[in-house]
């Protein structure tokens, strides 16, 4: 059975049964900051199980794209080195939520693998939780299992529910306790059931767990019951396949079979069973579907991970001797598999093929050497017999030569050697902390702050009359007094000023009583809700306990405000007119522009950025109030509000509803769309593969551009003689004039050099049988003098000719030798004789070059010098 059919199965089992088959979701979860990656079917359910969300169905079954490499669930390092781990696989599942519970879990399961999928019963095996009598039960008096063949795990992890058979998503979240079921391949391989000292082996493979989902672990660890007791089951359709097409490893599937060979044809090699293989088809599916959910390769979070395991699939194909790019070539391959199941690979082909290209030309730049570095170091550590590759290095290689940890490990580990990861961690902090001296976000880290939190009051207010100093800092060190001329950082228990966040940059001002001025040139966090005022104090004395007014420059902040709400809109209008893959990938909010980073794999055209700009400004015009509120994480993206991915969102969020869009954010913002005066677009580019940047301006700052834009149309309308409205017409009209009168001019001075001809002619000298002619021609250039000389040499046979001619204080020079006279002159020799008398030097061939020069007092003497030179030569 195809595994195409084997999910179909699933699918229409389950549906029989009274569930709705549900979409899978992106691997990106969008409910969840908690998650990296959606790792089971179970994550879209999560508010489900938790009772914060309902849907209109009681029963659903899914067959959901997973990613295990990286947070809690990661089988990266297993890839490669075992028939059944991948990043990425596919899990079928059935839910209940708050419907049927263990017992028809059980015999659901039970039904669909012995009847429908046809194993044989003898060849199953079954863990329980070993504390879950009932649904040891239930396998033993209702299915009928072998005693023998129920097994009961403990907490075999070293806690309480640290269980192979207590399942959670995450350290947070729905959990419950789980019973697994194995299949046995048999006795001929290695391996003992669940809970033997050998179950590690390829004999028993787990393919299905049901999880009886009952409570929610807090984070302390703490488990609560859930309202409703729910079914949560995974089974993975690889696991599954291999059963069911009697072989013994995951990548023997058809699925698999066939990537596999596409990663051979793409690596120009023959041996399909070479490990690189499995692990270059692993990574082609994990890369591909992460790239379709709209993770880009990069140095964070997800972005990380993905280039990661891009590039462990390019060094498994530098291993097998592929030095060029060709990842990127299987994606059509898994298309070709899996396209039909997940159309949404054959929408993004493009722009994953370019993404993997990208990636695989820019680690290409360093993977050799790098290579050659780690594989000296390895065959050293040999030699000497050392079992461990220093963290230093490892650390080296991921900072110079693009290696990720992993990377590395994974060669250490094909020699049996590790790596010495706590001096590669420390080399890290080291570069770290190396970093920090520059970014004020660090040393805030550093500052030694005990005090209460800051009230913000910035969202309505420019002032604080009565702010009270907390703390004070120089040169990050706790003072407890600041005086004249000195810098430091103050930190207010209540503040106007914006501390930079979101993109958005700090608010300048001024703290200020009667007797003392501190000038706060940026602000930024200390802490979560403590705010720092950096700056200087211009006079009097500023001390811990002080009571000062503190404001903030409100131009600035006003210009910054308007750029951070015409942010959103145009985000918004970037989603509309280009489509939803565009996601924010990084802002800067100023008071001069708001800069916006997003994914999108090509340039913006004109028509693009006018409707952008359309759209926005009509939002504008509507004036339509902005609305901020504070609500649940959930309920925010309940009500459809942009969340950015790999964001960290507490519990509390805020939410602006500003004209057409809806984001959670806690910047500042104008009252009413209006305020944002005009926007405007001045720069769009790249920054980064499948990275645009626009840049835009807003209120007066447009009007302003708007100004000197027409200022600059003006100006060249009165040049022109036109209004400027006529500009377009009259500047094609002169563009057309322009053409004409260059031909007409080289029509006038082909004419003059014909005329000119005879009077050249009659300077021709001869030298033992050769013409010989070096003469001045009145003003022309050097195309004009090669033609002249082509013409005079139609006439002089058997001649050595240098023409010169001088305009813009510059003199051209160009020499031709015939073929008969050219055994004896060379032309370029001749042209760079006479250019070294005037200066200058040239080159050419035997029988044309040219120079320049700049002596022009020099040139009649160096013409008259070619007649001896060449008898010379003769
Ligand atoms: N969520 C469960 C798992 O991933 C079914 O194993």
């Amino acid at each position: 059975m195809k595994a195409a059919e084997i999910r179909e199965k699933f699918l229409k089992f389950f549906e029989s049964k009274g569930h709705t088959i549900v979409r899978s979701s992106s691997l990106v979860p969008s409910n969840d900051p908690t998650l990296l990656f959606t790792n089971s079917g179970m994550v879209q359910f999560k508010d489900v199980f938790l009772s914060t969300e309902t849907r209109p169905y009681s029963r659903a079954v899914t067959s959901q794209p997973s990613l295990r490499a990286g947070g809690k669930h990661n089988d990266l390092e297993n890839v490669g080195y075992t028939t059944r781990h991948h990043t990425f696989f596919e899990m079928l599942g059935n839910f209940s939520f708050g419907d049927y519970f263990k017992r028809d879990a059980i015999h659901y399961a039970w039904e669909l693998l012995t009847r429908v999928y046809k194993l044989l019963p003898e060849r199953l095996t079954v863990t329980v939780y070993y504390e879950d009598d009932e649904a040891y039960h239930i396998w033993s008096h209702e299915i009928g299992l072998p005693l023998d063949r129920i097994i009961r795990i403990g907490d075999n992890k070293g806690s309480r529910y640290a269980s192979d058979n207590f399942w959670q998503m995450a350290d947070t979240g729905p959990c419950g306790p789980c019973s697994e079921i194995f299949y046995d391949h048999g006795p001929q391989l290695y391996g003992g059931p669940p809970g033997s000292t050998d179950e590690s082996g390829d004999r028993f493979i787990e393919i299905w767990n049901l999880v009886f989902t009952q409570f929610n672990r807090d984070v302390k660890g703490n488990l609560e019951p859930l309202i409703q007791q729910c079914v949560d089951t995974g089974m993975g359709l690889e696991r599954l396949a291999a059963a069911l097409q009697h072989v013994h490893s995951n990548y023997e599937i058809d699925l698999f079979q066939q990537l596999i060979a596409a990663a051979a044809r793409a690596t120009g090699i023959s041996d399909l069973q070479h490990n690189s293989l499995k692990v270059i088809a692993d990574h082609i599916r994990a890369c591909s579907f992460m790239i379709v959910d709209g993770v880009v390769p990069g140095n964070d979070g997800r972005d990380y991970v993905l280039r990661r395991i891009v590039r462990r699939a390019i060094r498994h194909g530098y291993k097998l001797g592929c030095k060029r790019p060709f990842f990127y070539k299987l994606v059509e391959d898994l298309i070709h598999e899996m396209g039909n199941a997940y159309p949404e690979l054959k929408t993004a082909r493009r722009r994953i093929t370019d993404v993997l290209h990208q990636e695989e030309e820019r680690f290409s730049k360093t993977i050799e050497q790098g290579m050659l570095i780690l594989e000296a170091m390895l065959s050293e550590l040999e030699v000497r017999g050392v079992k461990i590759f220093d963290g230093e290095l490892a650390f080296k290689l991921h900072d110079t030569y693009g290696f990720p940890l992993d990377l590395t490990a994974d060669v250490c580990r094909e020699r049996g050697i590790n790596i010495d990861e706590v001096v590669f961690s420390e080399s890290m902090k080291r570069q770290r902390e190396k970093a920090r001296t520059t970014s004020k976000f660090q040393v805030a880290q550093e500052l030694d702050y005990r005090g209460v939190k800051t009230i913000f009051h910035g969202y309505d207010q420019h002032i604080c009359n009565d702010a009270s100093v907390v703390a004070l800092y120089i040169n990050d060190t706790v003072a407890s007094l600041l005086q004249a001329g000195h810098k430091g950082i103050v930190v207010l228990d209540r503040t106007p000023f914006y501390a930079e966040a979101g993109g958005q940059v700090g608010d300048q001002g001024a703290l200020i009583n009667s007797t003392t001025r501190f000038t706060v040139s940026d602000t930024f966090t200390v802490r979560a809700n403590v705010v720092g005022h950096q700056g200087i104090l211009e006079k009097g004395e500023l001390k811990v306990g002080d009571v000062i007014s503190a404001c903030i420059d409100v131009e600035r902040r006003v210009r910054t405000t308007r750029n951070h709400s015409a942010t959103h809109l145009m985000h918004k209008a970037l989603r509309e007119v280009l489509g939803l893959h565009v996601q924010q990938k990084g802002s800067l909010v100023s008071p001069e522009k708001t800069r916006f980073d997003f994914l999108h794999n090509k340039p913006l055209s004109d028509a693009e950025i006018h409707s952008i700009e359309v759209l926005v400004n009509a939002e504008v015009l509507a004036n339509t109030p902005s609305i901020a509120q504070v609500m649940s994480f959930d309920n925010a993206v309940n009500l459809g509000a942009t969340a950015l991915f790999g964001e960290k969102y507490v519990d509390e969020v805020r939410v602006i509803d500003l004209g057409f869009s809806r984001e959670l954010c806690g910047g500042t913002h104008v009252q009413r769309t209006g305020d944002i005066g005009l926007f405007k677009i001045v720069f769009e580019g790249s920054v980064a593969a499948n990275i645009r940047r626009i840049e835009a301006i807003t209120g007066d700052s447009a009007v302003h551009y708007v100004h000197s834009l027409e200022a600059i149309l003006s100006g060249a309308a009165r040049v022109l003689k036109v209004q400027p409205i006529e500009l377009t017409p009259r500047v094609m009209q002169i563009w057309d004039q322009l053409r004409v009168l260059k031909k007409e001019l080289v029509q006038i001075q082909l004419k003059l050099a014909t005329s000119s001809r005879n009077e050249l002619l009659s300077k021709t000298v001869d030298v033992s049988g050769v013409h010989v002619l070096a003469a001045e021609v009145e003003s022309t250039n050097i195309k004009m003098l090669r033609e002249i000389v082509d013409r005079l040499k139609d006439t002089l046979s058997h001649s050595v000719i240098v023409l010169a001619t001088v305009s813009s204080g510059k003199i051209s020079l160009i020499a031709s030798v015939t073929t008969s006279v050219s055994k004896n002159i060379h032309a370029s020799e001749l042209v760079n004789f006479v250019a070294r008398q005037v200066d200058g030097k040239g080159g050419g061939g035997a029988y044309i070059a040219q120079a320049g020069g700049t002596n022009m007092s020099k040139l009649p003497e160096a013409l008259l010098s070619v007649k001896e030179w060449v008898q010379a030569q003769l």
